[in-house]
């Protein structure tokens, strides 16, 4: 985008033009409240709305957070946008003619390099990409990637090409559009020639795979070599664009699938990923040649509830995939581990048993992490020795002891006990020391010396069990539930109940859902739950979303759960109120008890009438 300052008029036309409640009701459920609008704020999560429109004066303004400001800098919020990103967004859609005055405000320098160098990643793709397909000279690779299988489809999805062994033809190429040398030296395009007398291809005689950000715009490059060659593939260097720890190959292209499906599927492998995608797989990626790092895991977590890990079956895959375990275990991610037999990687599997056994008989095969530890584990010790197995018992005890739940820790004490003919009971009590042992440490806040377990890490591992959800706990869920999949059942509840939920996140959850049936979508839980954009909501409406839709949930049955939501507040309201007697007798204050025993009465009035 091009840079300048923006006309005064401009951002008048566009602030009048766009009344603020328009404007905010795109994103947030408004209620009128005399003379503001009240709703859940977009920019804290919170119970009860805070945040508030007032139209008169075209503001928007949060009592929680602190966020406000006109109908420009929502938008800039909501979506990212710098200020000159959201006037010219707003003045498109009103039709106002959009205009920079010229005396600019400069770009920083490290902006224009940025875009010049953006602006070469992608021509420098396009050019591979053309060499491939249209030129003698990509004939021998073309041929290379057909053999491996790769389709026209795949070449262009991908946006594969080819880089020509030549010396300098790329170099000479960027030259000739006046890109700076010394730019794309440091951005990893070229390489300055040792006597000083300019630069070669970095690029020669490689299949090029573009690496992509997050956008879709290219900002790196992944070379293979068509033979045995070393290395077999060549990286762009980490630059001002690229940064391997940050960065996932296909993300870009995965991320509907991922908001879809709520899952990744995490490759070591570039072919992996793309060869995954073609067999319908498209929520795979892969990280580039580095292991996976603290960032990538963050990254993943906040996008998708669960990790399929599927890395070569060889051993140095099982073992790298031991290890990206812990790292998204540590981030609090959901791991499951597919396991592909006879040593072989995804692309190996699919060429040899096809695209629909890959996903039935691996992807969807996936085993829980704890499995995977406790195979993984039994494969270090000599299990026909005793000693061995002693030791092997006594190290997957570890790894049960740190499952949050009873069931699952009954459950592969069970395994462990059939594979290693120990009977449960003594596997048992060795599992309350262990216990025992990992609660001590937890108590004196010591957990970082409990290197063998990171399920204890994300503080739920000694949560006791829930006790059973009261009532009115379940009749939200429930209710919610048959919004998510009705119009007519949200429409109702709205009429009856608006946001008087009990549970602070089933509030908002419901004021969500009432702004996303007043956009016109019709009921689709996953779109739904995709507009979200926060993870602890995510997570219960997945749960929510997971309870079977009462079939007999006609509107007697509904109208008892509102009952019993609507019950909740006035009966902890009379409970209170009769501590407040009882206070109120024993100093003697006979006047204001017996005020209180009327107030009551009426409550429990009101609770008769619902
Ligand atoms: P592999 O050696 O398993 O290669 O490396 P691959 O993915 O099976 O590749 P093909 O099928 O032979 O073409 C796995 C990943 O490690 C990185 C790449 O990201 C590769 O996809 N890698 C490997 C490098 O970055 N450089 C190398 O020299 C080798
Ligand atoms: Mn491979």
């Amino acid at each position: 985008m091009r840079n300048g300052t923006i006309p005064e008029e401009v951002i008048r036309a566009v602030l009048k033009h766009h009344d603020i409640v328009d404007v905010v009701s795109k994103y947030v459920h408004l209620t009128k409240h005399g003379k503001y609008m009240k709703g859940l704020c977009p920019f804290h999560s919170e119970k009860t709305p805070s945040f508030t429109v007032t139209p008169e004066k075209q503001i928007f303004y949060c009592y929680g957070c602190g966020a406000g400001g006109h109908a420009i800098k929502f938008v800039m919020e909501m979506e990212g946008y710098t200020f000159p990103e959201a006037v010219r967004h707003m003045a498109e859609e009103a039709n106002i003619a959009f205009r920079w005055n010229e005396s600019a405000e400069e770009q920083t320098a490290e902006q224009m390099e940025r875009a010049e160098l953006l602006k070469a990643h992608e021509l420098s793709a396009k050019w591979f990409h053309y060499l491939l397909k249209n030129t003698d000279y990509g004939k021998p690779a073309m041929n290379y990637l057909k053999s491996r299988g790769f389709t026209d489809k795949l070449i262009d999805a991908f946006q594969i090409g080819y880089a020509p062994p030549t010396w300098d033809t790329l170099a000479q190429f960027l030259d000739k559009r006046e890109f700076s040398m010394p730019l794309m030296e440091r951005g990893g395009l070229i390489s300055a020639r040792n006597d000083g007398s300019g630069y070669v291809d970095r690029f020669r005689n490689r299949i090029m795979f573009p690496i992509c950000d997050a956008k879709g715009r290219v900002v790196a490059f992944a070379g293979r070599v068509l033979d045995d060659g070393q290395p077999k593939y060549l990286n762009s260097p980490e630059t001002m664009l690229f940064n391997k720890s940050r960065s996932l190959y296909n993300y870009h292209q995965a991320r509907a699938a991922i908001r879809k499906t709520r899952k990744i599927v995490l490759f070591e492998g570039y072919v992996d990923v793309i060869k995954a995608w073609e067999a319908g797989v498209e929520n795979g990626v892969a990280t580039m040649g580095t292991s996976l790092t603290e960032q990538h895991a963050e990254l993943m977590k906040r996008n998708a509830d669960e990790i399929v890990v599927c890395y070569d079956g060889d051993n140095a895959g099982q073992s790298a995939a031991r290890k990206s375990l812990d790292i998204l275990e540590r981030a609090g991610c959901r791991v499951s581990v597919a396991i592909i037999p006879h040593k072989m990687d995804p692309d190996e599997y699919i060429s040899a048993n096809g695209a629909e056994r890959f996903v039935r008989d691996v992807v969807e095969q996936a085993v829980p992490a704890v499995k995977f530890k406790l195979v993984y584990l039994s494969k270090n010790f000599a299990m026909n020795e005793s000693d061995g197995k002693l030791r092997y018992i006594h190290e997957a005890l570890k790894v049960i002891a740190g499952l949050p739940s009873p069931t699952e820790r009954e459950h592969y004490l069970k395994e462990l006990s059939s594979e290693t003919d120990y009977s449960l009971d003594a596997l048992k009590q060795e599992l309350y020391q262990i216990r025992q042992h990992m609660q001590k440490i937890r108590r004196t806040g010591d957990n970082k010396e409990i290197p063998w377990n990171n399920v204890m890490n994300d503080g739920k591992a000694y949560v006791p069990a829930p006790a059973l959800l009261p009532a009115y706990h379940n009749a939200e869920r429930n209710l919610l539930a048959g919004m998510m999949h009705s119009r007519e059942i949200a429409l109702y509840v709205e009429q009856q109940l608006g946001g008087q939920f009990n549970v602070d996140v089933h509030a908002a959850l419901a004021a969500y859902l009432y702004a996303f049936y007043a956009e016109g979508n019709e009921p689709d839980v996953s779109t739904f739950i995709s507009t979200l954009q926060n993870g602890r909501l995510e997570s219960v409406a997945s749960s929510i979303s997971l309870l079977d839709p009462d079939p007999a949930m006609d509107k007697r049955v509904i109208d008892d759960y509102i009952r019993e939501i609507k019950k909740y507040p006035r009966q902890m309201e009379i409970e209170r109120k009769k501590e407040e007697i009882v206070r109120a007798e024993r100093s003697g204050d006979v006047l204001h008890a017996a005020q209180i025993a009327s107030e009551i009465i009426a409550l429990e009035r009101q609770l008769k009438a619902l």
